[in-house]
């Protein structure tokens, strides 16, 4: 499903017109469509309906709360990696009986905190961890849920900074050191092996790795269960999306490259992986994020400069790398568009925020149609790991937020007060003003 469309000359955000969103609350901002949000949730519940499942959004691809809120009301729950993300997702209403609690470092008030407002599960991803689980668990007279997460070895063929499922990173316990882990968690006091987890990396856009790493760990799985009694095995996220579609090409569009190569569907998925899953009698998790919110949401930035150096041409805009960093970390593509249409030749032009970086560019040597100052574009598919990621680098402020849903919109997150930025600073007591 595509929600964002030109109607005439000016695009669109499911009924909204980008230009009256940004005339109402300003410019750069992320607007985002709750319909598109609902349909990629609706998508891939429906396509692992023959599996006891559930999905938890990994909410850090986003976690505005109104994000959280829609997905929530869609029986979501949460793969939270933070006792801020559990503070947020419950902030938005969420079960935390259904949010788990990933990553590497969690701490004491972290644990205890998960602890005390009873999430389903910890993905835990170290042994040193578990002890720490038990040891917190036993203090609290508490029975702590654990998961171990397994590192299958598994190359996802993605960016190298989002694969994480072979023994090159940091992520999980290898897959010959599983067994010996559970048999030796199973004897610390006060857990709970509730199942066990795999996340291969993000970004993925063929359903090949996900099959190898499934058919690797599901003997591994039914092993463990017939030992452990688990209540559910979780096969992470991941689910790839496309960055490059064709925007004109209309509702079928979302699954296609510009080359007309066709991706990872929910259905592919499904079909691929429920004949491996459905023997083991398990509830399947799944922590989907850029899937669900990637191609929910567009970033809205105005052009302020035009500059010529040399070959280059440079559109200067007010967005930045602080707004959204992809581009800049991972050369990542982010397709760009005039959000009121124009025709006429294209220009190759570099489209670059205002920090003092090199590094701050949305685009390079990207033909675009000419555009002028005052013009405004749309960063697409910025929904996921956009916002979230933001900053106040050169004390630039977080970015407002707005949902859409039909010809509503409503700012889910306001501009924040540039004062607000140092609001927390102080002077040392010693620095009286000279
Ligand atoms: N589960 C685990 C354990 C993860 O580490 C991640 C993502 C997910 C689920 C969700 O993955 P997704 O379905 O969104 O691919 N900032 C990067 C992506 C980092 C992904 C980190 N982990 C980007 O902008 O591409």
């Amino acid at each position: 499903m595509h929600s964002f469309h030109y109607v005439g000359r000016q695009l669109h955000c499911e009924g909204c017109a980008l230009d009256s969103l940004v005339a109402q609350f300003g410019s750069p901002l992320y607007v985002y469509s709750q319909s598109t949000l609902e349909d990629h949730f609706s998508k891939l519940d429906r396509a692992l309906a023959p599996l006891d499942h559930l999905i938890c959004f990994a909410m850090k691809s986003n976690s505005n709360l109104a994000v959280l809120r829609t997905l929530g009301n869609l029986g979501s729950g949460f793969d939270t990696v933070s006792a801020g993300e559990i503070q947020r997702a419950i902030a938005a209403g969420a079960d935390p009986a259904k949010c788990v609690f990933a990553g590497v470092g969690k701490t004491r008030d972290e644990i205890a905190y998960a602890l005390e407002v009873g999430i389903y599960c910890f993905n835990v991803e170290s042994e040193a961890e578990l002890k720490r689980i038990s040891e917190i668990a036993v203090e609290r007279k508490q029975i702590a849920p654990v998961a171990v997460r397994v590192n299958p070895n598994v190359d996802a063929h993605t960016h190298a900074k989002i694969t994480t499922g072979t023994y090159e990173n940091k992520f999980g316990i290898a897959f010959e050191e599983i067994e010996k882990i559970y048999t030796r968690a199973a004897k610390l006091p006060n857990l709970r092996l509730r199942g066990l987890q795999m996340h291969i990396g993000s970004q993925l856009t063929s359903v090949e790795p996900f099959r190898q790493a499934v058919e690797k760990v599901v003997p591994l799985v039914d092993r463990l269960n017939r030992k452990h009694g688990f209540d559910f095995f979780s096969i992470g996220g991941g689910i790839g999306i496309v960055y490059k579609p064709a925007l004109e090409s209309g509702a079928a569009g979302w699954w296609e490259t510009a080359e007309g190569r066709k991706v990872l569907t929910p259905q592919l998925f499904a079909d691929t992986l429920i004949p491996l899953l459905r023997p083991l009698g398990l509830k399947i998790l799944l922590e989907p994020g850029r899937y669900i919110t990637g191609n929910a949401g567009a970033l809205v930035t105005r052009v302020e400069y035009l500059k010529k150096t040399g070959k280059k041409h440079f559109v200067i805009v007010d967005a930045a790398m602080n707004d959204l960093i992809r581009p800049a970390f991972y050369d990542s593509y982010h397709e760009i568009v005039p959000i009121a249409k124009k025709g006429g030749a294209t220009v190759s032009s570099d489209v670059v925020g205002p920090i003092c970086e090199s590094g701050d560019y949305f685009a390079k040597d990207r033909p675009l149609p000419k555009v002028g100052e005052g013009d405004y574009l749309a960063l697409l598919s910025a929904g996921a790991y956009g916002s979230v990621m933001g900053s106040n680098y050169n004390t630039r402020s977080l970015t407002a937020e707005v949902l859409v849903k039909g010809d509503k919109a409503s700012l889910v997150r306001r501009r924040q007060v540039l004062s607000d930025i140092w609001r927390d600073e102080s002077v040392a007591p010693w620095q009286a003003k000279k």
